[in-house]
């Protein structure tokens, strides 16, 4: 079977390190030996931002910056908007007819994005975008989609929709699995489990060196550690979440030193700063030569979505087929 990569981002904001470490890096990766669908995901921005269209209107070339300052290659991978695929649309017409509306309201990650926690408030649109997502794996038929822990639920209902389609129509549908880095849940500054830019615990992969600098210094360690000779707890510190999702090779070794109090938390950030720089140096690079070329870029968005709509249609066709809808 040919392996095809789908992934995406909710259109809401520009992207930061949680992003890169949990799944824009294994996208990069993944190009080079996948065909690779980067999806920017508008119309999921809109189950929480229809109020805002404008921003995501803003936003949509702010993170098609970030994918190509990130290393996704243009002419490795397809990058599309969502809601320019109305087959997208069709599709979440079809598997919502068969998604319970109980199955939506048990799955954790919609219950814990809902602000209110009001299941019963909860909008028809935002309470289905798992079923939306679904069709944005499958319209492509994805088989290896690269997400964060907290999209698990998603995948395990698109798999379920694969399954229940293929079974009451044909088997047209791919099951995809999902691929979860090791670094998924990149912590905070502020030490909260996952870096958000709605909580201010982020860094931007936009930032200057010196906003990373401050961002770092500012950062929480491990609040029992005093003096640089108390013994330190590394798996409370987001700061040690850095070094293990960007310092591979060096964080054992920091992990034992902060232990033992051997290396004190401005030294130890002082590492952390500069192995950001070396991953963030190139990313500027490519940003400052694509942001200077907003006429490429649209190209790019074009003809990701052009040769994304040409599956979409191809797989539409053996749905209706299957479906017995295709009249004509
Ligand atoms: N829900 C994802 C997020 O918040 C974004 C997304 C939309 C997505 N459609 C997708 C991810 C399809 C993977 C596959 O990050």
């Amino acid at each position: 079977m040919t392996e095809r990569v789908l992934t995406g981002d909710r259109v809401t904001g520009k992207l930061h390190l949680g992003h890169y470490a949990g799944s824009l890096q294994n996208r990069v990766a993944l190009q080079e030996q996948y065909e690779t669908f980067v999806l920017l995901a508008d119309v999921q921005a809109l189950t929480t931002h229809f109020e805002q269209p404008g921003l995501i209107r803003s936003h949509l070339r702010e993170i098609a910056l970030d994918y190509l300052a990130a290393g996704i290659d243009p002419g490795r991978s397809t990058i599309f908007v969502q809601s320019m695929i109305p087959e997208i649309a069709e599709l979440t017409v079809f598997y919502s007819m068969f998604v319970t509306v109980n199955v939506l309201r048990h799955n954790p990650t919609v219950k814990a994005e809902s602000k209110t926690g009001g299941l019963d408030d909860m909008y028809y649109g935002f309470l289905g975008y798992p079923v939306s997502q679904a069709a944005d794996i499958t319209f492509c038929k994805a088989t290896i989609v690269p997400v964060g822990e907290d999209q698990l639920p998603h995948l395990e209902l698109a798999r379920k929709i694969v399954r229940r389609f293929n079974e009451l129509y044909r088997p047209v549908l791919v099951e995809p699995a999902a691929l979860i880095s090791e670094t998924s849940r990149l912590a905070g500054i502020d030490g909260h489990i996952k870096m958000s830019k709605s909580r201010g615990n982020s860094i931007a992969l936009d930032s200057s060196p010196e906003e990373v600098a401050v961002q770092i210094k500012k950062a929480v360690t491990d609040p029992e550690r005093i003096r640089k000779s108390d013994p330190g707890h590394p798996d409370i510190c987001p700061i040690y979440a850095y070094h293990r999702a960007f310092r591979k090779d060096g964080s054992l070794e920091i992990r034992e030193a902060c232990e033992q109090g051997r290396i004190g938390c401005s030294a130890c950030k002082g590492l952390i700063i500069s192995a950001l720089e070396q991953l963030l140096e190139p990313m500027r690079q490519r940003r400052t030569y694509y942001a200077a070329r907003p006429a490429l870029v649209d190209d790019i968005l074009m003809s990701g979505t052009r040769r994304a709509r040409e599956v979409a249609q191809s797989t539409m066709q053996e749905i209706r087929e299957a479906m017995s809808l295709d009249y004509f």
